[in-house]
This record gives C-alpha cells, sequence and structure tokens, in this order.
C-alpha cells in the first residue's frame, strides 16, 4: 500500500502546525497541502504584516516602543489578507505585495513583541478563522491547535535545536542576500521563543493532543514520509483502489 495514494482518502480536516521559531513549520505546512491539495494559511505572516505596517509608520519605535492607541486605531481599517495574483498565494497590504518586505530581520526583531497585543491577536484570528471554516486548510503558527482551532482534527507540534534552527534559517537569509550572522540569528530566535512562551494572549504552547515532530536531525522528506504514516494511521486509511 502506497501511504501517498492513501492520502488520497483524507476527510475534509483542519491541520494545525505549532512550534518554535524556525524549526521549517512553513516549508512543511506548504508541502503537505500540495500533497492533499489543502491551502496553506502561513498566520506568522498576517503578524509580520501588521509589523512591517507599524514600524512603516512610526506606530513602534526602533527600540520598539509600541504606540498602543495609534495601533490600534491602525487595525481599524488595516487590510492584510492573502492573495493569489497568479504566483501563488502572497501576503498582501492594500494593494501591495509585502510577502519579501515581511521577511527581514527588522521585521523579525518587532515582530514577536507586537504579537502579544490582544487586540493584534484578535485581528488575525477572525482572519484565519474565516478562510478555516472552508476546511481542507493547513495552518501555522504558535496558537492555532490551541487557541485559533482548538478542534482542529490534526495538530503537530515541531521543535529542533536551536544550533540547528539558527544555522537554516541564517543559510536562508543568505540565500536571500541577506548578510547576516548566525549568532545573530540565534539571540533573535531565543527571544522570539521566550517572547512568544511568556506572553499573556494565547502563548506559544503545546496542545494536549498534538503530536510532537522534533526534526533537528530530519529531512523534508523523512518528515513527509512521518506525516503520510500519522494521517494514516489517525485517519485510519487504507488503500480502497
Ligand atoms: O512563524 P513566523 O516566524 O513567521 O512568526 C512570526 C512571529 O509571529 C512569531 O515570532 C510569533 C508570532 N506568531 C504568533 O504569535 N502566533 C502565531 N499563530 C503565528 C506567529
Amino acid at each position: 500500500m502506497s501511504a501517498k495514494r492513501v492520502l488520497m482518502h483524507i476527510p475534509d480536516i483542519i491541520i494545525a502546525i505549532d512550534g518554535y521559531s524556525s524549526t521549517g513549520k512553513s516549508s512543511f505546512a506548504r508541502l503537505i497541502s500540495e500533497e492533499l491539495g489543502f491551502l496553506y494559511l502561513d498566520s506568522g505572516a498576517l503578524y509580520r504584516a501588521v509589523t512591517l505596517y507599524a514600524i512603516e509608520n512610526g506606530i513602534i519605535s526602533p527600540d520598539g516602543k509600541i504606540d498602543l492607541p495609534a495601533l490600534e486605531k491602525a487595525l481599524d481599517g488595516l487590510d492584510v489578507h492573502f492573495e493569489d495574483r497568479g504566483d501563488g498565494w502572497k501576503t498582501y497590504i492594500g494593494d501591495r505585495c509585502v510577502e519579501k518586505d515581511i521577511r527581514s530581520l527588522e521585521v523579525s526583531g518587532k515582530v514577536s513583541p507586537i504579537a502579544t497585543v490582544p487586540q493584534v491577536r484578535d485581528y488575525v484570528d477572525k482572519r484565519l478563522r474565516e478562510i478555516g471554516k472552508r476546511k481542507r486548510v493547513v495552518l501555522d503558527g504558535r496558537d492555532i491547535g490551541t487557541t485559533v482551532f482548538p478542534d482542529a482534527e490534526l495538530k503537530i507540534f515541531m521543535t529542533a535545536d536551536l544550533d540547528v534552527r539558527a544555522e537554516r534559517r541564517a543559510a536562508e537569509m543568505r540565500a536571500r542576500g541577506e548578510d547576516v550572522k548566525t549568532e545573530d540569528v540565534m539571540r533573535n530566535l531565543q527571544e522570539r521563543d521566550y517572547i512568544d512562551s511568556h506572553r499573556e494572549a494565547s502563548p506559544l504552547a503545546m496542545a494536549t493532543d498534538a503530536v510532537t515532530l522534533d526534526n533537528s536531525r530530519m529531512t523534508l522528506a523523512d518528515q513527509m514520509e512521518w506525516i503520510r504514516n500519522v494521517i494514516a494511521e489517525k485517519f485510519n486509511l487504507t488503500d480502497r483502489d
């Protein structure tokens, strides 16, 4: 029986992937969505877009101080969304594609504090739940299985060693032409892990019914093989052809 064929019989479900920064959640979630024909939603991209907007409009200062009343006011009319203009689903602020700008180290350095603001979390959750209603979606983030979709049918919690994560993220950024030091990336990851896990509003936590995946020593192909088996077992899928 081929695990790949078995997946064609997957029911209409929501797959929630949570975990620490730079554990490869997005690449994994994207591949799963392609294999299953599901929609992929990168919740971190929405937090990053709000952060980019806040930086560009002086709502968060260079030293990280947030003007809360200004942020709340901005959220009222802010149009952050995903759109496919023929080149795949990308993140937009209004008419502007911000997919590249939201991945900078500057945004990475300010996104965790912005994501602690309850109004920002409500703003993002509302958008995710709206799209998630249709099912057949894979989402990745920090609180998808605990807060956004606590009833998700499949929850994965991803983790990997810090040095492995820092090396991977630094290599990714260098490939995009950014000149970064691995130690700076590592510091950013540690800071984000800490803020994400200790904030009051829906902190990063593993749902009690999540399955853990430590991919420190796994390739993406290994991870795909792993998820096929998890899905086949959980949903009792057998080859019916
Ligand atoms: O997955 P990412 O690194 O692009 O996420 C960026 C930040 O957004 C992360 O540091 C914490 C925040 N985030 C969150 O608080 N909740 C989510 N569901 C997704 C991201």
